[in-house]
């Protein structure tokens, strides 16, 4: 199969680094014109940099605001492929998560996605093509406990990405989620780290790391952003016209469910 997204536009949302910075590389890497995209300045030049031989621009914008997502509209109007990668995450204790702290995470991590789908949509039906792609997690099934918030915003992602695709029924735009599982990012890393012992080299950490604290995963193993990226990439391209309205699992087995 040939994934070949020349002649695409693609926007990923959070990707200065992690997860969305591999997932910009690889549509970049697949043809695709992407902006790259976070808070400041200096992180999303950083990022265009790192990405230096593509075809890539950065477009600087808190996209969890209506006034940040206004700056993003200016500068990129109009996109064929709609990556939102943008969540955040943090463990609290239940009974202790602020109505504060329940706002933000649906603004980030579900209202954020639900504006750009909205405002990007119309143009894909136009054009009879689009991708609109929602990185949600396995936590969107398995509610953790210590991330209620974490868990329910990402659950109701996936309903987003449902409800969407039927708006865009029959018009050659999809509309997936992908539950991406516990992959190996610089934030991981530390927390890894945290959990076995310091002297180990990356490897035996991560091995012992997930036998001990996350058993259920059957590849044993962090997943690496890349492979993320791979499953996105093929969602995005022509390839995948027949998925839509769906969630497909990138997380080494963790769910331990056959669907979805
Ligand atoms: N890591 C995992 O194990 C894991 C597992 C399952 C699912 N996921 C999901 O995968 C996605 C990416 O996770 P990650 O671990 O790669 O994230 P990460 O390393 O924490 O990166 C977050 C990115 O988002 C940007 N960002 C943060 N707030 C922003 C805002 N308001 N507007 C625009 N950009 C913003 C950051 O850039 P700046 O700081 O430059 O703004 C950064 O590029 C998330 O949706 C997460 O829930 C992650």
């Amino acid at each position: 199969m040939n994934i070949d997204l020349s002649g695409k536009t693609a926007l990923v949302t959070g990707s200065t680094q992690g997860i969305g910075l591999a997932i910009a590389e690889q549509l970049a890497r697949s043809g695709a014109r992407v902006a790259v995209n976070g808070r400041t300045p200096a992180r999303v030049d950083e990022a265009v940099a790192k990405l230096g031989d593509f075809d890539v621009l950065g477009v600087a914008a808190d996209v969890s605001t209506e006034e940040g997502t206004a700056d993003l509209l200016r500068a990129l109007p109009a996109v064929d492929i709609l990556v939102n990668n943008l969540g955040i995450f943090g463990a609290v204790p239940p009974l202790e998560i602020t109505d504060e702290q329940w706002r933000t995470y649906f603004d980030v991590n579900v209202l954020a996605s639900v504006r750009l789908i909205r405002s990007y949509l119309p143009g894909m039906t136009e054009r009879g093509w689009g991708r609109a792609i929602q990185i949600a997690s396995d936590s969107a099934i398995v509610t953790p406990a210590e991330m209620i918030h974490y868990g329910v915003s990402k659950t109701a992602l996936l309903a987003v990405s449902r409800g969407f695709a039927k708006e865009a029924a029959g018009t050659g735009v999809t509309v997936n989620s992908v539950i991406a599982g516990p992959t190996h990012t610089a934030g991981v890393e530390d927390f890894v780290y945290q959990l076995v012992d310091k002297s180990l080299p990356w490897d035996e950490a991560q091995r012992e790391f997930m036998i001990k604290h996350r058993p259920q995963s059957l590849i044993q193993r962090l997943i690496e952003p890349e492979e993320i990226a791979n499953m996105v990439a093929y969602l995005a391209s022509p390839l995948a016209s027949a998925t839509t309205g769906g969630a497909l699992r990138v997380d080494g087995g963790y769910v331990d469910s056959i669907l979805p």
